[in-house]
């Protein structure tokens, strides 16, 4: 039985209370959110971004075709170009299956050409049944200029192929071909945004994650280049895209930055959610403790953050200001939260530089509110010393991430009803139940009724991570999946969507009684992220179907990054829990061994008490 008391006083709910959380992994930008239909684009693929790239990546090339990087490049930036021979052809194939068109859509081709005497390119658009399209040829004459053409699909394929074609010697580079029907007109895939847009966000986490708190902020380098995995920095990301110079992302692939800062902060508007940045602290999260990088490097970062905040508020006669609207938006973006950092797990040297961040940004924009971290655990010592540290010094707010099974979020509802009322605010910047079934989705509202009664300390919450290219997957569960011309909602979705589109103004007290005990593992997924994993289970074993050990106690063996998608069934054995049968869908990828490997797999593991 449920007893509302209806004259309560209950926390008042925010409307930015529920958000998302956009990371860059499983292609969620480049093959996902970001309408780009060519991969590999400008040529810039590399080893250092993964061990299986070449500039030709996704390309098939006929006749004399050869990436170049020297000084006759596009610009600085954008190092390599290829070289195209008389009578010679290049191909790309996309992003999954190929290339997907639309009957009837139109879509819109560009690249930057030189060539030394006036050389016509034929530009098709095909698949195996022949042309999608009528061809289309461009004239390229002298130095480096851009040339475009527009074609209209006169069928409808997902395993579309793009060709370009030289009768005479031509540079090419910026390879492009964009659907003309964006969201908003702004360059993202339309259904895709339209789905997240559907949730009414309250706020936009971006860019991640891992993806921001790893390498080096050594940046580019006029005389040297720039280093191929560098950290990401948001001065990469803006102005023209083809002077943003692509990087190797924290998630083993290439990042063109086609979709960047501006892009994210105009998403965020588009969608009326409040932009949410997190910047790089300089101390490796994501398991790599290590701090990076010496002090005028932080200074240097300090100060690109204050920039940041310019780009995102300032007037158009500031420095930053101005690049902002000369991109077409003269009006501030309203940034008022600003992150900084990302599952430290060192907590002191975090705190050190995250002090400094703190102390920068209030002196000059006072009315920002300065994000810090509570390590990637929900509990256990790293986690207790950042709260404290947080705490003494007195942070507006910490971002707490979590993975775990569905019983621990039933489990744990109550979780912040213990919460200091004048400490710092809570922002639940990740959290999943380790599957995408009904009853992970279950779980997750019923924990959400959790956070929402305490929305006087939670104060914005997103589930995470949002997107998912079916074939290009690294983390398991996701909001939102797609290939390359469909996208759908997990059960998960529904829920987000469920609370973000129906946010109270405040909460009804109430009371039930004869809730059943919970008793025994629920089947579905025990959340064994290798955080989550340290957090709340001891004495951890995954065996594969042979009995080799791929993941021992102390994290030793194979796995650097664990997920899985739940399925087997749950029992109890002599104290311990026991997934068997797991389902190939059960994945493990280390840092090393880019490839993805199933394995049927036998999961032991003690709960930790009081978890
Ligand atoms: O959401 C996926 C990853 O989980 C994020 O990059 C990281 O912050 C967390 O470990």
């Amino acid at each position: 039985a449920i007893a509302v008391d209806p004259k309560g006083s209950g926390a008042k709910i925010d409307d930015t209370m529920y958000g998302v959380f956009f990371e860059d992994i499983n292609r969620a930008a480049d093959g996902g959110l970001y309408a780009e239909l060519v991969q590999n684009r400008s040529f810039e693929y590399a080893t250092a971004d993964n061990t299986s790239y070449t500039p030709l990546t996704s390309w098939n090339t006929s006749g004399t075709a050869d990436v170049v990087s020297d000084d006759g490049r596009l610009n600085a930036r954008n190092r390599s170009y290829l070289a195209l021979g008389g009578d010679s052809s290049v191909t790309n194939s996309g992003y999954n299956t190929g290339i997907a068109v639309e009957s009837g859509k139109v879509y819109d081709f560009s690249v930057w050409a030189r060539a030394d005497q006036a050389d016509p390119l034929s530009v098709t658009l095909h698949d195996t049944d022949g042309d999608l399209a009528r061809a289309r040829r461009v004239t390229v004459r002298g130095g480096w200029a851009k040339y475009t053409a527009r074609f209209t699909a006169g069928r409808t394929s997902t395993t579309g192929r793009l060709t370009v074609a030289a009768a005479g010697a031509v540079a090419l580079d910026m390879v492009s071909l964009i659907p003309h029907d964006t969201y908003m007109g702004h360059g993202l895939r339309k259904d895709l945004a339209e789905k997240i847009a559907a949730l009414h966000p309250g706020f936009v986490r971006f860019p991640g994650g891992c993806l921001v708190n790893t390498g080096s902020m050594r940046g580019y380098d006029e005389a040297s280049g720039y280093e191929r995995k560098r950290s990401y920095q948001w001065k990469d990301t803006i102005g023209p895209v083809e002077q943003r110079a692509t990087n190797a992302n924290f998630w083993g692939y290439n990042q063109s930055y086609g979709l960047g800062y501006y892009e994210y902060f105009q998403f965020a508007e588009d969608t009326g959610a409040m932009p949410l940045p997190v910047v790089p602290a300089l101390v490796t999260g994501c398991g790599q403790n290590k701090a990076v990088d010496d002090d005028a490097l932080l200074e240097r970062h300090i100060q690109d953050t204050l920039d940041l905040i310019e780009f995102a508020n300032g007037p158009v006669t500031s420095e930053w200001g101005r690049k902002r609207a000369r991109m077409g938006h003269p009006e501030p973006f309203h940034l008022t939260h600003l992150e900084v950092g990302n599952e430290e797990n060192l907590p002191d040297e975090f705190f050190a530089r995250f002090t400094r961040f703190r102390a920068a940004i209030e002196a000059k924009y006072p009315d920002v509110t300065v994000i810090s971290n509570a390590g990637p655990d929900d509990s256990g010592p790293t986690f207790d010393t950042a709260w404290k540290l947080n705490r003494d010094a007195d942070v507006d707010m910490v971002d707490e991430h979590y993975y775990n099974s569905p019983q621990w979020f039933l489990q744990n509802n109550d979780r912040y009803d213990a919460y200091d009322r004048n400490g710092p605010k809570v922002f639940l910047g990740e959290y999943a139940s380790g599957g995408n079934t009904f009853k992970n989705a279950l779980a997750e509202a019923a924990y959400m009724t959790g956070l929402e009664r305490n929305a006087d300390v939670v104060k914005l919450a997103s589930y995470a991570p949002l997107l998912a290219n079916e074939d290009y997957v690294q983390w398991r569960p996701d909001m939102i999946w797609f290939d390359n011309h469909a996208s759908w909602g997990s059960a998960d979705y529904e829920v987000q969507k469920l609370f973000m589109t129906n946010t109270g103004d405040r909460v009804v007290p109430s009371t039930a009684s004869g809730t059943p005990a919970l008793s025994g593992p629920i089947s579905g997924a025990v959340g064994l992220s290798t955080w989550a994993t340290t957090a709340a289970y001891d004495d951890v074993r995954v065996t594969g179907e042979d009995g080799t050990t791929l993941l021992g106690d102390d994290f030793s063996g194979d796995a650097s990054r664990w997920t899985h998608t739940g399925g087997g069934s749950w029992s109890v054995e002599d104290g311990q829990y026991v997934q068997s049968d797991v389902a190939a869908e059960n994945t493990m990828v280390s840092a090393g061994d880019p490839a993805w490997h199933d394995y049927d797999l036998r999961v032991k593991a003690t709960k930790k008490s009081g978890k």
